[in-house]
């Protein structure tokens, strides 16, 4: 049974690839442009190794580091969403790379698979999307084998802050105040207790926007917006620019990024 949050994030955030495609564009076109790469170098991909993508969204990663993997991996592309597992099935495929797709819709709180399936787990930026994120964390380690690492990715809290003081200008946060979401801070603990080994790798950036659409597209894909009235989206787009405009022509978004990389 799924929560009223959950059902928002299938059927209308995470529905089909194109608001996290609004997000997705921001950080590769002004941040590092190395972030799969990044996380590449993190893994553990055995030759025949078999690895879950838990909360796989576009599945993204697989297509672009297709070249840069074992092509005898055999990959399980999970989501809530049943058009981001179609999307990441999609662009897994497209990189003419590996044979052994799967695609799989599931709750990542509840994973359809046995004990120690996995040789390597992923979970980018998708356990604040967990409400209980401590059972999401359980399940990540009970499908690894022994000795196989899940790489867990998170934001700071203060992570892109400008973004959201920009957003609360134009449209204020409605109803009572909610919980800010699952940060490195508080995994930090709950994985330290449940892997063997814990790595905290910080992936520092700084996005200098040069377009204001860009980033009126990115806050727009985003709750409140996504759903606000037209006036308020105008009152968004005006106090973007304005921003811009105080800033000289850019606007600076500062990232805090970072990765687990937890050996089971
Ligand atoms: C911010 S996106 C990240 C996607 C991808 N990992 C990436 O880094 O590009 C979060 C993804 O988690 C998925 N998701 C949210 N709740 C989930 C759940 N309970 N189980 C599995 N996937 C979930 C969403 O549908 C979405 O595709």
């Amino acid at each position: 049974m799924l929560t009223k949050d959950q059902e928002y994030l299938r059927d209308s955030q995470y529905r089909d690839a194109s608001k996290l495609e609004a997000r997705s564009r921001l950080h590769r076109k002004y941040g590092r442009q190395d972030w799969f790469e990044w996380l590449a170098n993190h893994g553990h991909w055995p030759e025949r190794g078999a690895c879950l993508d838990a909360g796989c969204g576009a599945g993204a990663f697989w297509n672009a580091m297709a070249s840069n993997l074992p092509a005898s991996l055999s990959l399980t592309l999970l989501d809530l969403s049943p058009g981001m597992v179609a999307a990441a099935v999609q662009a897994a495929l497209g990189a003419n790379r590996w044979d052994n797709v799967e695609g799989k819709t599931a709750d990542a709180s509840a994973i359809p698979f046995a004990d120690g399936s996995f040789d390597c787990v992923l979970a980018i930026h998708m356990l604040y999307h967990l409400p209980d994120p401590e059972a999401g964390v359980a399940e990540l380690r009970r499908v690894l084998k022994p000795g196989g690492v899940a790489l867990i990715a998170l934001n700071d809290r203060h992570n892109m802050r400008e973004l959201g003081d920009l957003r609360r200008q134009a449209i204020p946060d409605a109803g009572p105040p909610r919980p800010p979401p699952y940060d490195l801070t508080d995994a930090e603990p709950v994985l330290r207790r449940t892997f063997n080994q814990v790595e905290l790798i910080r992936y520092p950036d700084e996005l200098v926007c040069t377009e204001p659409q860009d980033v009126i597209d990115y806050l727009m894909s985003m709750p409140p917006a996504d759903a606000a009235s037209e006036a308020q989206r105008l009152e968004l787009a005006t106090a973007v620019r304005a921003a811009f405009a105080r800033q000289g022509g850019v606007f600076r978004v500062g990232k805090a990024v970072g990765l687990f990389r937890c050996v089971a």
